[in-house]
């Protein structure tokens, strides 16, 4: 994508994007891909035809705005007719006539149309192998005819995409399946195989998406609050894709300062900068093989990015200070707790970067709005702290009730933390009296509304540490922070943190 693409396309590519992480069935993806279409472009009528071998022809997979009937009639000969010709040349065509005789009107559709639409058709590639037709039928207005061929591109090389997705699947999933149940049986039933603990809507979909992408090597964007399992998820692919037995290499890319990311990214040779007395390996090179994990990638310099870039798409690079291009092999995830897309419009990160690293987008959802986990994550962490303490303690009822209504703007690592404090802390059975004030009376949400969620979040989350750190000495946790103590207070009354522990 070399031209910036206007914000409604952006949006239309985001749309599109966020479908990958659905998981669907391929029919029912691409049927989506087309209602993206129609309700950001009033695209009213489109489908989507693939070759398919058995029938020695293209065949309409996913529709929007065509009958069963017309679905069924869709069936194109390779160079028969524009789908057909579309299919052979591998050339987008624009038909602004739908009344002329090269438009052969397999499907009956034109019965049905206006007579004002303009078909357009482009090629659907897989690598360098064409395997469908993308075909819509658009009333154009204002907007320029050549900018829409050009999107409809991206949009038929991403379905190319989806394809691949699910032949693979398809393919690998009975190998999976059995290798999913002897785990399974090892592990015992009540967790899964990931260690990723819910039941949740939002957690069998992230399990089936981990397990569709694990057996590819495509890249993975996982994004979340702060403590959602963001860095879970990612060890979850690397230990369930091929590469489990090759490293699995983490970099945190906001805790290190800009001038350092590029060395341990890419590696230096000797004498490149002073102190560089010996040559060292980049975490791409150590990862060789393996997986990459790019944490907080959002906080990824602008500087970096084009190098990032093109170790990502073309797998190579040079050390610092070195001539030898150096070629790895490694996958790609990264994770963030910022709003990326966003920070492509307005510049602050590459949108060519975004999309090679999002190639599967995989969003968590905060713990609040999946409550139905919580019981399911505290009896998990009792049981883990529980072994770890030689300690075993129960919930009133009452008091499981509290803790599923509290909203955890901390996520899973708050409440990791909690339980854990609970079973060092509370002996037998619990009970709402043992509680601390903070969980009774949680924040309210107004009081969230006007600020950044996530700046809140970890803001939160990083005094608490910082109070645990210091034994609650405010004074020290003060510093620590980088706060007078006044500042310190303010936000201790903001964000309700109490002052003792448990
Ligand atoms: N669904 C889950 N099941 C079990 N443990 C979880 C789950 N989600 C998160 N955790 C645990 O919560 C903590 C925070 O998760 P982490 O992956 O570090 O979050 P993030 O990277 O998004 O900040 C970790 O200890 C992780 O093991
Ligand atoms: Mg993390």
């Amino acid at each position: 994508m070399e031209k910036r693409l206007k914000f409604e396309e952006l949006t239309i590519i985001n749309e599109v994007a966020k479908i990958f992480s659905k998981g669907l069935e391929l029919k029912k993806a691409l049927e989506e891909v087309l209602k993206v279409l129609y309700s950001f472009w009033n695209i009213r009528h489109s489908y989507i035809a693939l070759y398919n071998r058995e029938f020695r022809a293209l065949r309409i997979v996913g529709a929007f705005g065509l009958t069963e009937e017309e679905i069924e009639k869709g069936i194109f000969k390779r160079g028969e007719g524009i789908v057909g010709k579309v299919y052979k040349d591998g050339v987008p065509v624009v038909l602004s006539d739908i009344k002329v005789k090269d438009y052969l009107n397999k499907t009956g559709l034109r019965e049905r149309l206006e007579g004002k639409e303009t078909l357009i058709a482009v090629p659907i590639r897989l690598g360098g192998e064409i395997i469908g037709v993308l075909a819509v039928f658009k009333v154009f207005e204002r907007e320029s005819v050549e900018k829409s061929v050009e999107l409809l591109m991206i949009l038929g090389s991403m379905v190319g995409m989806l394809y691949k997705l699910d032949e693979r699947i398809s393919q690998e999933r009975q190998e999976w399946e059995e290798e999913k149940r002897l785990l399974t049986k090892a592990l015992g039933e009540r967790y899964n195989v990931e260690g990723i603990v819910g039941k949740s809507l939002a957690v069998k979909n992230l399990l089936e998406l981990i397990e569709r992408v694990a057996q590819t090597d495509v890249n993975v964007l996982i994004t979340g609050e702060s403590g959602t399992g963001k860095s879970l998820v990612a060890k979850a692919v690397h230990f369930m894709s091929r590469r489990k037995d090759k490293p699995f290499v983490t970099i945190n890319c906001s805790a290190i300062p800009e001038s350092l990311l590029e060395a341990e990214l890419f590696g230096y040779e000797k004498g490149a900068f002073t102190g560089a007395f010996s040559s060292k390996k980049g975490k791409f090179e150590l990862a060789d093989g393996g997986t990459i994990f790019l944490d907080e990638i959002g906080d990824m310099p602008l500087g970096l990015q084009p190098k990032l870039l093109r170790a990502i798409q073309d797998k190579e690079m040079e050390r610092l200070g070195g001539e030898k291009t150096i070629k790895v092999d490694v996958r790609i995830i990264s994770a963030t707790n910022r709003n990326l897309h966003e920070m492509v419009l307005k510049g602050s990160f590459r949108e060519d970067l975004y999309y090679r690293l999002g190639v599967v987008p995989v969003h968590i959802p905060p713990l609040r709005e999946r409550k139905e986990d919580i019981p399911l994550l505290v009896d998990h962490f009792l049981e883990v702290f529980g072994k770890r303490y030689n300690k075993r303690i129960r919930l009133e009822p009452k008091v499981m009730e509290i803790l599923i209504n509290y909203p955890w703007y901390g996520n899973v690592r708050e409440l990791e933390n909690f339980i854990e404090r609970l079973v060092i802390l509370k002996e037998r059975t619990v009970r709402e009296s043992d509680l601390p004030p903070y969980i009774l009376a949680p924040p309210r949400e107004e009081g969230h509304k006007n600020m950044p969620q996530v700046i809140e979040n970890t803001e939160r989350e990083e005094i608490i540490k910082a109070l645990e750190k210091t034994g609650y000495v405010k004074s020290r946790a003060a510093r620590l922070l980088g706060y007078t103590l006044r500042q310190l207070d303010y936000r201790l009354k903001k964000y309700h943190i109490p002052m003792r522990k448990i």
